[in-house]
């Protein structure tokens, strides 16, 4: 290949269009290829068929350039691209914690065939560890280009709801491959970012595949982490929060991904720590990833707890309460419900027969059609409105920035838990609301001095004077 190289991007998910439409802003010219014909054709009119802030601009601002365009045609793609990026989904197979790998090994049959002319096939998806190697056999053997036709594992790291800051400039580039041809392929197709001095990482592709796995393992570790700090906070009295605070202090520790709370969701931690938990078993390394299983049960464990405390604000009981719900999503910045902690705590609180309204800023169409038993409101108020309990289940900026004199007006009962820890419990008390949050004190709790309630510390700037002249008396 020489000049720039043309770019297929296959799967037009959250990560196939953030990389293909980011890829086109950085002047390259892109083909966003899908076999689903009416996410094609939405894609090419300009519309993204899910919620992720600043992607749709950029979709249109490439397909306004001509540099971008969608395609369900794997031959057009085929002649077109010089660098193939595969972005299909790799879900949980259904009954198994093993990843399904039918869409990835679909494209990849569907797409190795055509290739006639030296290019790279470069793997985003998620996959557990051993695919590429096996992948990378194939492709030479399969592909009329032969030797030409070269795999190489690019993982991608990108959060939802961030996903065009974290394509356009990642904390790294990882480059699995086998040649210096591939690597000088994807310097290219990287310039920009490498330039502005993103650090990139020449591995074999083993690695890089075992990096993306590692990466989400050693996240969901960190969360399952504080949450189990959290549980043994709520037999201590001990504030998570504090707790929290003081730990990511510590450098090597670091604050960033250790929020505790209602724990982790969505459509990659959860099912990857189980693809790769699986995967090593399969490979007789089971032993080695045993504390992955435990990792997932905190995380559930986590919802459950929720459930209880949603209870125990409702005065009780569930049954016959109406509890109010803001948040389905399973982060804030997007309308992803896959795995969603909130909604599966909201559907858990129902089925314990609890009216449950819900709002969601984005993801309410969503989970309207998995969930219609739950009523749908048009804002925090409606959901708020004659609650017995009000829960804040996603992180959402309009949730903390919600006004606790109003819903006190609102609500049947000034009770809240705050699983996400947003709100400010000291401002939320001043207006006579029952506080509940996971992994923080309830006044009264075991811990408690007497007269003092749990985790409440004295606010002086300087020591109290009681202790200074406690101190006196010591010297
Ligand atoms: C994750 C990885 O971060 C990303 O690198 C990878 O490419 C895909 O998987 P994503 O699923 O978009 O990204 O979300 P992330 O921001 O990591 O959050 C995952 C879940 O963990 C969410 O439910 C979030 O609410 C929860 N979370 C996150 C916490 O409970 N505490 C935290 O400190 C961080």
């Amino acid at each position: 290949m020489s000049g720039r190289p043309r770019l297929t991007v296959f799967g037009t998910g959250y990560l196939g269009t953030a990389h293909a439409a980011c890829l086109a802003s950085l002047g390259f010219e892109v083909l966003g290829v899908d076999v689903d014909a009416a996410r094609v054709s939405a894609l090419q009119a300009g519309t993204l068929p899910f919620y992720e802030s600043g992607l749709e601009p950029l979709l249109r601002a490439g397909l306004r350039s001509g540099r971008l365009s969608f395609t369900t045609s794997y031959p057009a793609a085929a002649e077109f691209g010089d660098v193939h990026f595969i972005c299909v989904g790799t879900p949980q197979r259904p009954g198994s914690g093993g990843a399904d790998l039918s869409q990835f090994e679909a494209c990849f049959a569907g797409l190795a065939p055509l290739l006639r002319r030296p290019c790279l096939v470069v793997g985003k998806s998620t996959v557990p560890p051993g695919t590429v190697v096996a992948y990378s056999q194939r492709l030479p053997a399969t592909a009329p280009a032969g030797p030409g036709a070269e795999l190489a594992w690019n993982p991608e790291f990108l959060r939802e709801g961030h996903a065009v800051d974290d394509t356009l400039r990642p904390d790294r580039i990882v480059a699995g491959v086998w040649s210096d041809r591939a690597e000088a392929a994807l310097r290219a197709v990287y310039a920009e970012p490498l330039a502005a001095g993103v650090p990139f990482l020449v591995t074999d592709p083993a690695t890089a595949e075992m990096v993306k796995v590692a990466a989400n393992a050693f996240l969901a570790t960190k969360i399952s982490f504080i949450n189990a700090m959290a549980e043994v906070c709520e037999v201590t009295g001990a504030d998570v929060l504090s707790l929290a605070d003081a730990l990511g202090r510590d450098r090597r520790i670091g604050a960033d991904g250790m929020r505790p709370g209602l724990g982790f969701g969505g459509g990659c931690l959860p099912k990857d720590i189980r693809a790769l938990a699986s995967r090593a078993a399969e490979l007789g390394a089971g032993e080695a990833l045993e504390f992955l299983h435990e990792i997932d049960a905190i995380n559930q464990r986590r919802r459950t707890h929720v459930v209880d405390l949603a209870r125990e604000a409702a005065g009780g009981r569930l049954v016959g309460r109406r509890v109010g719900v803001l948040g389905v999503a399973f982060k804030p910045g997007s309308d992803d419900i896959r795995d969603s902690p909130a909604l599966e705590v909201a559907a858990r609180i129902r089925a314990l027969g609890a009216r449950v309204a819900v709002f969601d800023p984005a993801a309410m169409d969503r989970a309207r059609k998995v969930h219609p038993e739950l009523d749908y409101a048009g804002s925090v108020l409606g959901a708020a409105r004659d609650a017995d309990a009000l829960l804040v289940l996603t992180e959402w900026p309009e949730f903390s920035a919600a006004d606790p004199g109003v819903l006190a007006k609102t609500v049947a009962r000034r009770a809240i838990v705050d699983a996400r820890h947003v709100l400010d419990a000291d401002v939320w008390r001043s207006f006579g609301w029952d506080y509940h949050a996971p992994g923080r004190p309830a006044p009264g709790a075991p811990g408690a001095l007497p007269g003092r309630a749990a985790g409440v510390r004295p606010r002086q700037a300087e020591p109290p004077a009681a202790a200074v002249s406690f101190l006196a008396a010591a010297v």
